[in-house]
């Protein structure tokens, strides 16, 4: 077992007192460091980047080696899980990710089936070894996977989607083949994040990047419930050390309560979210994680300092917050930027965890 040398983020999570705010970011090892681009280069493509142990390890380290982050997140991708059930995943230039072989038909969601992950997804779970023997205990690391719902809107479209007519229309009409495709799914990434969970993933996060976009019946019934499962079926302890976990569901402001009421360890928060009014209605269950907004990084660094100290002002005094972006960094942003971020957070964050209240 490694010691962490910094375990503010695990400690956050698990609302206990840390000296200061941790802080990570959302796509931290991406297209904004030229470092990311230049190994990409090497790797020839996106999928040749994650596929490969190596170069994975390679990128998930750069962003710690140019900014004092608090947790390190598994250089890999949400859809390897659709890939390994067979999909066919590829990736367009400039058109985002697609599938191959979308799931539209009821009998290819009939044969749709829980990969064995020992034998399809390997590379990911030796990722996840030699990015911890990298890391040798410096910070966490974070494993992750996508919510049922939202593999199933990139299973069903093929790729990206502005409406999700395809999906939707499913739902609608024959909920029954999406309920099937959402319980597959459902199991695949519970054995998915407990096999990272067993090769050292410290905590795991779950993105649902698209739950926001259905009624809330439908959110509760077609993505919530599924993280709810996920949530329960997840290892909880290992090597001695609780495993937290971090449930995100962008446009889910409105539904915190019952996001909270899943029993996961923390919520992610988009930056539509006022933080301390999230933390009045679900404070005293989970942690926090979030919650600028990404365009902030567009900003001078005295505005963006500016918007982190509003964030940690409104979070306010205490444990129980991770600071992040509302949603992923874009390939636009200046690093030095992301620097500024980071720094602003460790240092305006002290006195919220001293003795005495800051405000
Ligand atoms: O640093 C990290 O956060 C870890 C790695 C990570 C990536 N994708 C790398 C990546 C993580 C956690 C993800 C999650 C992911 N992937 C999500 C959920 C989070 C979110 O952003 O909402 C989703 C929806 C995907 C699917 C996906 N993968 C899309 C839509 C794209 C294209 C995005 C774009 O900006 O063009 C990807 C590709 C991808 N995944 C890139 C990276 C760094 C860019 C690919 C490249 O290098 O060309």
């Amino acid at each position: 077992m490694t010691i962490l040398k910094n375990d503010t983020f695990i400690k956050a999570l698990l609302r206990q007192p840390t000296p200061y705010t941790p802080v990570w970011i959302m796509r931290q090892a991406g297209r904004y460091l030229p470092e990311y681009n230049a190994t990409r280069k090497r790797a020839g493509s996106f999928l040749g980047l994650a596929k490969n142990p190596g170069f994975a390890t390679e990128v998930t380290l750069q962003p710690l080696e140019r900014f004092p982050l608090d947790a390190a997140i598994l250089f890999s991708d949400i859809l390897t899980v659709p890939d390994a059930m067979g999909l066919g995943l590829y990736f367009a230039e400039g058109e985002g990710p697609k599938f191959e072989r979308p799931l539209r038909e009821e009998a290819a969601v009939n044969k749709l089936a829980v990969p064995d992950i020992g034998s399809t997804l390997r590379y990911v779970t030796d990722a996840v070894s030699q990015i911890r023997r990298a890391l040798g205990g410096r910070v966490p690391l974070i494993g992750f996977s996508g919510s049922p719902y939202t593999l199933a809107c990139y299973m069903i479209e093929g790729g990206g989607s502005a409406d999700f007519r395809t999906i939707k229309t499913m739902l609608y009409e024959r909920p029954d083949l999406l309920h099937r495709i959402l319980d597959i799914n459902a199991q695949s990434v519970i054995a998915y994040l407990n096999a990272r969970i067993e090769a050292g993933a410290q905590a795991v996060m779950i993105f649902d990047t698209w739950g926001g976009s259905l009624p809330a019946a439908a959110y509760r019934e077609f993505s919530l419930a599924y993280i709810q499962r996920i949530v329960a079926g997840l290892i909880k302890t290992c090597d001695g050390a609780r495993v937290p976990n971090i449930v995100f569901t962008k446009g889910g402001g409105l539904w915190l309560e019952d996001i909270a009421a899943t029993g996961c360890d923390a919520v992610g928060l988009d930056w539509t979210c006022d933080i301390g009014a999230a933390r009045a209605r679900v404070g005293g269950k989970v942690a926090l994680q979030g919650n600028l907004d990404p365009m902030t990084l567009f900003a001078q660094p005295e505005a963006i300092r500016a918007q982190v100290a509003a964030v940690l002002a409104s979070y306010g005094h205490g444990p129980g917050h991770v600071f992040n972006l509302g949603h992923g960094v874009s390939q636009f942003t200046n690093p030095d930027h992301v620097g500024a971020l980071v720094e602003a957070v460790h240092e305006f964050s002290r006195p919220y965890h001293s003795g005495q209240a800051a405000h």
